[in-house]
């Protein structure tokens, strides 16, 4: 993992000291709000319904134990004990004390950790695949190149006012974890014929009120070339994306006003002059950043097997767990396992303080120390030898880190909406536990299979339900009252879609009941293990849309309870049970 140099640790260093002294300024009241809100905004720090919260950059989604520990310490000392791990691998605090938070970053600046261009229109925490490095699939390591593009664009002096924030995202799979397609930028590290390594490169992805999915700009850019490239776009967007609207000051609007075709033809203009200048990557400088990304210490192992099938024979929660939260691992006798933040009657992505100590714990003695944040809220060990399979599974369920539902219904990603985000419409979180406990059987989430259910409390779409199978999304009624819309057909990955909007919204009480709905039809259409989304995509909305809206719903939560559920009665009694 990379760790800080002498310039790194100064840069953080030196902004604490700064920082401190613009807090207290504005506690001395010598700067106003307004004046203070700049300051405080680079350093991720939001004013929101409960008062200040901090989004804590974590590069790539990699964090140390260390690291971890210090998410617990600031959670326990400065916050109400625990914090908030997002899609885009950051991590937010949400009940901060103006005063405390100079020794929250002093205390993040000793763990080579900060919360620089968090917030802003800047370029923001440069995300990647979760399994980089590990996973079966990967054609290239894309972490250092991740570290390169970090470190380029930290305190890049020409893109510290863009016209809107701009985040980048990079893959090294087949298959793309890191949503490329719904970023701004979106690299896949991949190979060309020859075995040369560069980038295929997609511009103008993004949520949000106008979601629109990335379009290719350039199928390989040599790896030596991929900083100035990427500056060339950044050039063009600086230049020409809109400054006199917030709304359309993002660069998928530019790229879809000017077309892709004219858009490349003006960064590639702009790209010849700096191709071959001092931005380009030299070998050198690349194995210096990989040296930091190299393989712990493996052990020589084969794969195990005969314990493990002979303990899930007897054991369906261990097998349930193996199914969903355990994936292969490209050494032999190694595994990656998700540790699920999705419990039942906990906000999605929320961990306890003693929750992240015990995970540091579980990371120290079964993965060299290293951790991953998901895109699905979720955390990741992914150096963990098969033969500790089962005694991790026990340490992890008595910790309710064990729900075996990754990629399943209850694996729901959800904004913090209405009751922490002064943006929303409506609230995510409690709609995720109303889902949640409604469809809270295991044996029929195992059922169902792969879906992915998306929350967002306004069309900001932070939950990016736009790209998930089933969106829903926080709507403006002139009422006031929480209304929803439900999207389906919307999927991240290699073959990304934007979800269309079923009908007429929902109320809170009734969005439970639509998507049972939704899934009867999935029950009754579907084709042997047809996913979700592949229902959909072969069927169309109609047959959804006509059954969602074919009967009245239940007004109030009771009534919407009382109706015929999706869940079939040999489900009725939950075989798990999440204590060991
Ligand atoms: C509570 C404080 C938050 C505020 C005020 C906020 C604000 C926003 C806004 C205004 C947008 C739309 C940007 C645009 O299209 O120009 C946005 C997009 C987004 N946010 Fe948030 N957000 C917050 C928390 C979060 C959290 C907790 C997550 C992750 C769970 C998140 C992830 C995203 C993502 C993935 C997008 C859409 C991708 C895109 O930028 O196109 N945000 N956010
Ligand atoms: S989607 Fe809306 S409600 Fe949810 S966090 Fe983003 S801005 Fe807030």
């Amino acid at each position: 993992m990379y760790r800080y140099d002498e310039y790194d640790q100064q840069i953080v260093d030196e902004r604490v000291i700064q920082y401190r002294d613009q807090v207290r300024r504005r506690l001395a009241g010598e700067l106003t709000e307004d004046e203070f809100l700049p300051l405080r905004l680079q350093n991720g720090l939001y004013m929101q319904v409960h008062g200040y919260m901090l989004r804590i950059a974590v590069p790539y989604g990699l964090i140390s134990s260390k690291q971890m520990r210090m998410f617990a310490h600031i959670a326990r000392k400065y916050d109400r004990g625990y914090g908030h791990f997002t899609t885009r691998q950051n991590i937010q605090f949400n009940w901060l004390r103006l005063e405390d938070t100079p020794a929250i970053l002093a205390d993040l600046a000793s763990v080579e950790m900060h919360a620089i261009q968090t917030s802003g229109n800047c370029i923001r925490n440069i995300t990647s695949d979760e399994y980089a490095g590990v996973a079966q699939d990967e054609v290239v390591d894309p972490r250092p190149y991740a570290e390169i593009l970090r470190q380029w664009s930290t305190f890049h002096p020409e893109f510290a006012f863009l016209p809107r924030k701009f985040k980048i995202a990079i893959s090294g799979g087949k298959e793309d974890r890191a949503a490329i397609t719904a970023h701004d930028i979106g690299l896949s590290v991949t190979k060309n014929a020859q075995g040369e390594i560069g980038f295929r490169v997609l511009v103008g992805g993004g949520l949000g009120r106008t979601p629109i999915i990335g379009s290719e700009i350039c199928d390989f850019v040599p790896w030596q070339h991929i900083v100035t490239y990427v500056e060339s776009i950044l050039r063009i967007y600086n230049q020409y994306g809109r400054r006199d609207n917030k709304y359309k000051a993002r660069i998928k609007i530019l790229v879809k006003a000017l077309g892709i075709d004219e858009f490349r033809r003006q960064v590639e203009e702009d790209w010849a002059a700096s191709k071959d200048g001092p931005g380009t990557l030299t070998a050198e400088e690349l194995d210096r950043v990989a040296g930091f990304f190299t393989d712990p210490d493996y052990e020589s192992l084969t794969d195990h097997n005969s314990d493990l099938n002979e303990f899930k024979a007897d054991n369906r929660s261990f097998s349930n767990w193996m199914q969903r939260n355990v994936k292969p691992h490209r050494i032999p006798g190694y595994a990656i396992v998700v540790l699920s933040l999705k419990k039942l009657g906990v906000a999605p992505g929320d961990a306890t303080a003693e929750q992240m100590d015990k995970i540091a714990d579980l990371a120290e003695r079964y993965s060299f120390g290293e951790l991953r944040i998901t895109h699905k809220q979720n955390l990741v060990l992914a150096d963990v030898k098969q033969a500790d399979l089962i005694n991790l599974w026990k340490e992890a369920s008595a910790s309710a880190l064990a729900t075996p539902n990754i990629g399943l219904l209850t694996d729901m990603i959800s904004c913090p909406g209405a009751e922490f985000c002064t943006l929303a419409n409506a609230r995510s979180i409690p709609l995720a536990e109303l889902i949640a406990e409604r469809f809270d059987n295991l044996d029929f989430q195992h059922d169902i299979g792969d879906i992915e259910l998306n929350i967002s409390g306004c069309m900001n779409a932070c939950g990016q339900n736009h790209i998930g199978n089933i969106g829903i999304t926080g709507v403006e009624k002139k009422n006031h009252d929480e209304w929803y819309q439900v999207s389906i057909g919307g999927a991240k990955g290699n073959n990304s879609s934007i979800g269309k909007i079923i009908g007429p919204s929902f109320t809170f009480n009734q969005v439970p009941e639509a998507i049972d709905r939704l899934l009867q039809v999935y029950l009754r259409e579907r084709v042997e293990a047809e996913r979700f989304i592949d229902t959909v995509r072969r069927i169309g909305h109609e047959p959804f849309k006509e059954h969602v809206y074919a009967t009245s719903f239940g007004t109030d939560q009771e009534e919407a309870a009382d109706k015929k559920s999706v869940v079939p009665a040999q489900y009725s009694v939950p075989f798990y049970s999440p204590r060991f």
